[in-house]
């Protein structure tokens, strides 16, 4: 009886581990080097990065592009701390990323874009890639680049065919879904006007609510972000 029931286990190990190894993608990282044109550094002045699968057949023209997610950091030694981890410098990213859910290849687990050109925006700046300041007080250096992180990509990608999109969708969750709010604008405005473009923020909205204690700690968190990352002048107008 035991025995049956050990061999079951390991039958059911086996036969997940095999699942497991069968859908896994794991796709290579391409860094941004054009980004030390405009500036657009991770929080540690390394390069930003992003994960590129090819799309095929039918889905060869259509572009689906996904802001990692991550929180955020809104001061000097919260920006310092992360700048020493792979949400803040490419020097500590792993190279090769795991592409499930809507960026999978597999039919039967993402029906909707598996042959699209899927992108994987790596998140380094601590701001929803969306600040444009530097920090430098003659010993420490931090980069609030996301803004030029977002625009270095754009332009790195549009000549790989994204400026010749049929569809293309901007996506990200968290801190990620923020940046697709943010960005959903400017994003529409860089592709052709025949391109179908949409956006789509998963869990990227924040409540300005009071909390438990009746603090509006998100208001605070985030007035905070926008001081340190130089980001109001890259917010949309019409959504203030
Ligand atoms: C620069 O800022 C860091 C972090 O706040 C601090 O530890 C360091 O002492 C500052 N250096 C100078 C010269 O003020
Ligand atoms: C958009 O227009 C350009 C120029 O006319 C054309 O080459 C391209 O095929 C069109 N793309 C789509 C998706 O219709
Ligand atoms: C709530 O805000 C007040 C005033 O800013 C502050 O003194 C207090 O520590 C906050 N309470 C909590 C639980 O964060």
């Amino acid at each position: 009886m035991e025995l049956a029931v050990a061999m079951l286990l390991i039958l059911l190990i086996l036969a997940s581990w095999r699942v497991l190894s069968e859908s896994r993608l794991l796709v290579d990282m391409t860094l941004v080097s054009d980004a030390s044109n405009n500036g657009g550094f991770c929080l540690d002045g390394s390069l930003p990065a992003y994960h590129l699968h090819r799309g095929f057949g039918a889905g060869e023209s259509n572009w689906l592009l996904q802001f990692e997610g991550g929180g955020w950091c809104n001061d000097i030694q919260s920006c310092l701390d992360r700048a020493k981890t792979k949400r803040g410098s490419s020097l500590y990213m792993n190279k090769l990323e795991d592409f499930n859910g809507i960026l999978s290849n597999d039919a039967s687990l993402n029906p909707d874009f598996y042959n699209w050109n899927r992108v994987k925006l790596r998140y380094c700046d601590g701001g929803s890639f969306s600040g444009d300041a530097k920090f430098d007080n003659g010993t420490s250096v931090l980069y609030f680049r996301g803004q030029k992180i977002w625009e270095a990509i754009i332009l790195d990608l549009l000549p790989k065919g994204l400026g010749k999109a049929d569809k293309a969708l901007l996506s990200g969750c968290s801190a990620g879904g923020l940046s697709s709010f943010l960005q959903c604008e400017n994003f529409h405005r860089t592709l052709p006007t025949n391109t179908t473009v949409k956006c789509l923020s998963d869990a990227g909205f924040f409540l300005d609510e009071r909390d438990i204690a009746l603090n509006y700690t998100m208001r605070t968190f985030f007035e905070n972000l926008v001081s340190l990352q130089g980001i109001e002048k890259n917010l949309d107008r019409k959504l203030h």
